[in-house]
C-alpha cells in the first residue's frame, strides 16, 4: 500500500482532523486509520439507532478493535493508576514512545524500565521527556538503588506492562531469569502482567517461544496482540506485529478495572466447556472443548464482584476462585441446571454444546458382534442458549451467546444471533489451525444487533476482563 503522511495533507484538512482526533482521544495516525478503517467496511450495514441506544455508548461502533474509544468507568478505574512499562529491545520500541502518550492521557503515572537493547532503538531522553521521569536502566546503578531500587520498582505499580515483549524478554520471564534490571523487576513483582510480544513471525512460531508463551499464560500473565501484518522488515508478512499503542492502553485499563465493583450486585450465570453424550456406559460423544474461556469469564466475573454460577461440563481446568460450580455431563443436565440458576442477570453461554445425542443410551457395553458395525441413530439436543433468551418471564437481562465457527464467522454469527434471539453473540474461528479450541488465546468478533467489533488477539483472560467490561457498561446503560 502507498504511504500516507499527515505532512501531504492541506492544513484546513490538518485542522479538522486534529480537532476530531482531540475530540476522540486518538493521535492523528489513529484517527486516520479509524476513518480509513470505516471507509473499507462501509458495505457493513448501519446500525439502527434504536439499537445502538440499547447497548451504551460504545455500542454500535464499527472498528476493527474495541480499543479507540474509552468508557468513563474504564477512565475512571485507570486514573491515578502506576503503570511499570518495561520496554524490551525490538524495532516496535518506537511505538512504545506513542504508548507512554496514551497511558499518561488516561491519568496513568508511567515509570519505565529499559533493557540494554531497547537503549539501541530508542533514547532514555524521548522516554524520560514523555514519562516525566528518567527511564531505570541498570540493576547496579547505585543513584537508582538508592532512590528507588529494583525491588520498590516491581512492589510500587498497579501493573507492569510489557511493550514490546521481546522472545528473549518472555523466554527469561518463563524460565525466571534475572540477570538484569528488567527481567530482575518482572521475576521481583508480584502484580499483574500485561505482555505485548513483538518479534518476527518466525521467532513467534517458535516452537520455544510457543512453549515459553504457554508457560507465562499458566503463571497468569495477560496479553495483547501480536496482530498479523508486514513487519519491519521488508518483504516479512505474518503474526508477530506488536499491538497498537491504543489496543495495549486499553487492555491495561480493562485489566485495572477487572478486581472492581463493576458487576456488584449482579447475578451472573456462565456455561463452560464440552457436554459428555453417553452412548454406552463407556463411549460418549464430546467435543475439544477445554472451558479455558467460559471459566475465565466466570472468574473475571466473580473478581468484578457478581454473584456467578458456573455451569461446567467435564473439564480438567481448575474451578474458578469464588465461584459457585455446578458441574453436569448431559446438555440436558446443563439445560436443568441453567433454569435452576435463574433468576440471573446476565447469562453467558461459552459452552460447546454437542448438538446430538444417542437416540439410545445402551446400559451395557455394545460389543463387537462380528457382522457390521453398529449404526448410531442421533437425537437433537435441547439448545440452551435458545431456550433461556427466548423465555417469556425470568429471562437475563443481557443474553450472550458464543459462535464457534470455521467458515463465514462474522455472518454465521449474525445469523446465529437473529436465530437464538440472545442479545449479543462472541464469534470466534475455531478451524484447528488458529488454535482457539483447547488454546490460551482468542479472537473474536462480537456481534451486537447493532454492528460488529473486530476484538484484537489476545488471551482467554483478556478476552473475559473486556467482555465484562463491556457487560457492566451495557448493563448501566439501562439502568
Ligand atoms: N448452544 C447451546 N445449546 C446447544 C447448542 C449451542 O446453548 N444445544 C450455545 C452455545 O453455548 C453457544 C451458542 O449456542 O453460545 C452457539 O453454539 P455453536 O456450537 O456455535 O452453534 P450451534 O447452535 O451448535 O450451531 P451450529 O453447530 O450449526 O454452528
Amino acid at each position: 500500500m502507498a504511504s500516507l503522511t499527515v505532512r501531504q495533507l492541506d492544513e484546513a484538512l490538518k485542522a479538522r482532523l486534529r480537532l476530531r482526533a482531540a475530540r476522540h482521544g486518538r493521535s492523528m495516525e489513529d484517527e486516520i486509520r479509524g476513518i480509513l478503517r470505516n471507509a473499507a467496511e462501509q458495505d457493513e450495514p448501519a446500525p439502527p439507532p434504536a439499537a445502538a441506544k440499547r447497548g451504551g455508548a460504545r455500542e454500535g461502533s464499527r472498528r476493527a478493535s474495541p480499543a479507540p474509544d474509552r468508557t468513563p468507568a474504564e477512565d475512571a478505574a485507570a486514573a491515578h493508576k502506576h503503570i511499570l512499562l518495561v520496554i524490551g529491545g525490538g524495532i516496535a520500541a518506537y511505538k512504545s514512545l506513542d504508548l507512554i502518550r496514551r497511558l499518561r492521557e488516561r491519568d496513568m503515572a508511567v515509570r519505565v524500565v529499559m533493557t540494554d537493547a531497547a537503549q539501541r532503538f530508542i533514547t532514555p531522553l524521548s522516554v524520560g521527556a514523555l514519562a516525566g521521569e528518567h527511564p531505570h536502566v541498570d540493576l547496579f546503578d547505585a543513584k537508582s538503588e538508592f532512590d528507588v531500587g529494583h525491588i520498590r520498582l516491581a512492589r510500587d505499580p498497579d501493573l507492569v506492562v510489557i511493550a514490546p515483549a521481546t522472545a528473549d524478554l518472555m523466554a527469561k520471564m518463563a524460565c525466571g531469569l534475572a540477570d538484569d534490571l528488567a527481567s530482575a523487576v518482572l521475576l521481583a513483582t508480584d502484580k499483574k502482567i500485561l505482555l505485548a510480544p513483538a518479534m518476527n513471525p518466525k521467532m513467534w512460531a517458535n516452537k520455544a517461544t510457543q512453549r515459553n508463551l504457554a508457560q507465562l499464560v499458566r503463571d497468569g500473565v495477560a496479553l495483547v496482540g501480536p496482530n498479523a501484518g508486514e513487519m519491519a522488515e521488508s518483504g516479512e508478512v505474518g503474526v508477530g506485529r506488536m499491538a497498537e499503542p491504543l489496543d495495549i492502553a486499553r487492555a491495561a485499563a480493562t485489566l485495572l478495572s477487572q478486581s472492581s465493583d463493576a458487576l456488584k450486585g449482579l447475578r451472573v450465570i456462565v456455561t463452560s466447556g464440552p457436554t459428555h453424550e453417553p452412548i454406552d456406559p463407556v463411549r460418549y460423544i464430546a467435543n475439544r472443548s477445554s472451558g479455558k474461556q467460559g471459566h475465565a469469564i466466570a472468574e473475571a466475573a466473580a473478581a468484578a464482584g457478581a454473584v456467578v454460577t458456573l455451569i461446567s461440563g467435564p473439564v480438567t481446568v481448575a474451578d474458578p476462585p469464588g465461584v459457585r460450580v455446578v458441574k453436569v455431563e448431559r446438555a440436558r443436565d446443563m439445560l436443568r441446571a441453567a433454569e435452576a440458576a435463574l433468576p440471573a442477570d446476565v447469562a453467558i453461554f461459552a459452552a460447546a454444546v454437542a448438538d446430538w445425542r444417542s437416540a439410545t443410551n445402551s446400559r451395557e457395553k455394545i460389543k463387537k458382534s462380528g457382522k457390521e458395525a453398529p449404526a448410531l441413530a442421533l437425537v437433537e439436543n435441547p439448545d440452551i442458549l435458545a431456550t433461556i433468551a427466548r423465555r417469556k418471564s425470568g429471562r437475563p437481562q443481557l443474553v450472550i451467546g458464543f459462535a464457534a465457527e470455521t467458515e463465514h464467522v462474522v455472518e454465521n454469527a449474525k445469523a446465529k444471533l437473529a436465530r437464538k434471539g440472545c442479545d449479543w453473540i462472541l464469534a470466534n474461528d475455531v478451524s484447528p489451525e488458529t488454535g482457539i479450541m483447547g488454546g490460551d488465546s482468542n479472537t473474536i468478533h462480537l456481534v451486537t444487533r447493532s454492528g460488529v467489533e473486530h476484538w484484537p488477539p489476545q488471551s482467554k483472560g483478556g478476552v473475559a476482563a473486556a467482555l465484562i467490561e463491556r457487560i457492566a457498561a451495557a448493563i448501566k446503560g439501562r439502568q
